[in-house]
């Protein structure tokens, strides 16, 4: 089956490590969050993937010139402008001709669904579409759905307010589709699937959903995306990484963090919680905790950095001390 990952949005959450890469481009320990998804797939049987692009489509195709990733061969589809998580799988289905069933996953999550007892579902329900379902301790920043006994959904609200959700059950951001379902979605604007197309289809009888309690995980936000990394480095999930070579001080303390290639942590420094890209410097007694920094950051003596996120090649003088900030400011 194909298989289309969308990659298009621009990840503002994520800023200002999005600011020059796509959030699947980012790395979790050390290799593109894309080559995870895809070799997921690619564990599961599917044998050919296509990328609904739009911001930075050139990370991409720049990445993989070999027209590979991750082993399987990829189509691509660049849309002229943003056209919503709906518009992008209308506009790619046409441009790659997609004609037959087919999955759509949204590329910033991580998980170890079960991708062929999802199709299986699919084809058992004789459904139009089918979504991958998730239980989360909070569901309001999600797609909130309710099914009856046989996986009918009978809801789909997305993002319900807080304590007002229906069920815990949210859209885990993986669906197979029927090639009716582009009928459905409206040309040349933005439409996203959450908000019109999903919920329509609840109406119409049409959509179903199957629970999963595997691995999962939404990338979406710093804390998300420093989870992502921490669970692969603490062997969370089926893959394991291997973890890049740096350069760590004998008497610096790194504990539960990802370090970049070509990173030096100088002496008596201190990192524990976080992640740095590749190629950044951090001088004598740093200390950083719960933080992101993206590459070629150089930290300067001394200085403190907790819950912060830090952008492609800044500069922190020594000394400085920042608590919950993003450098730059956006
Ligand atoms: P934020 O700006 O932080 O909300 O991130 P985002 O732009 O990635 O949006 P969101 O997390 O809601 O997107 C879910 C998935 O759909 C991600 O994999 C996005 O890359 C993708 N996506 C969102 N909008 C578009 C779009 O207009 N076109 C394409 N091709 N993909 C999109």
């Amino acid at each position: 089956m194909f298989a289309l990952v969308l990659v298009g949005g621009f990840g503002t959450r994520l800023r200002p490590l999005t600011e020059h890469t796509p959030k699947q481009m980012l790395p979790i320990c050390g290799v593109p969050m894309i080559e995870w998804v895809v070799s997921h797939l690619a564990d599961h049987g599917i044998q050919e993937i296509g990328l609904a692009l739009g911001y930075r489509p050139d990370a991409f195709i720049a990445a993989y010139p070999d027209g590979r990733i991750a082993g399987l061969p990829y189509k691509v589809a660049v849309e002229p402008e943003a056209r919503g998580t709906a518009g992008a799988i209308r506009f790619a289905a046409q441009e790659m001709q997609l004609e037959e069933t087919f999955l759509v996953l949204n590329g910033d999550v991580l998980t170890d669904l079960d991708v062929g007892a999802l199709v299986d579902f699919h084809g058992q329900r004789n459904a139009e579409a089918t979504i991958a379902l998730q239980a989360v301790a909070d569901p309001s920043r999600f797609g909130v759905v309710t099914t009856d006994n046989d996986g009918q959904v009978r809801e789909f609200i997305e993002k319900p307010p807080m304590d007002a959700s229906p069920s815990n059950n949210i859209n885990a951001g993986t669906y197979v589709v029927n090639p009716s379902v582009i009928d459905r979605i409206p040309d040349a604007r933005p439409v996203s699937i959450e908000r019109e197309i999903f919920p329509e289809m609840a109406l119409a009888e049409t959509l179903y959903a199957m629970k999963s309690d595997t691995y999962w995980l939404d990338t979406g936000t710093p804390e998300q995306f420093l989870e992502a990394n921490l669970d692969a480095l603490r062997g969370r999930r089926k893959n394991k990484p291997t973890l890049p070579v740096a350069a760590v001080d004998a008497t610096a303390q790194v504990e539960d963090s990802v370090i970049g290639t070509g990173t030096h942590i100088g002496a008596e420094a201190t990192v524990k919680r976080s992640v740095l890209f590749a190629g950044c410097q951090v001088s004598k007694g740093v200390t950083i905790i719960d933080s992101v920094l993206s590459d070629d950051v150089h930290v300067g003596e001394g200085a403190r950095i907790e819950r912060s996120v830090i952008g492609l090649g800044e500069r922190i003088s020594a000394g400085t001390q920042l608590v919950e900030q993003t450098r730059p400011e956006p």
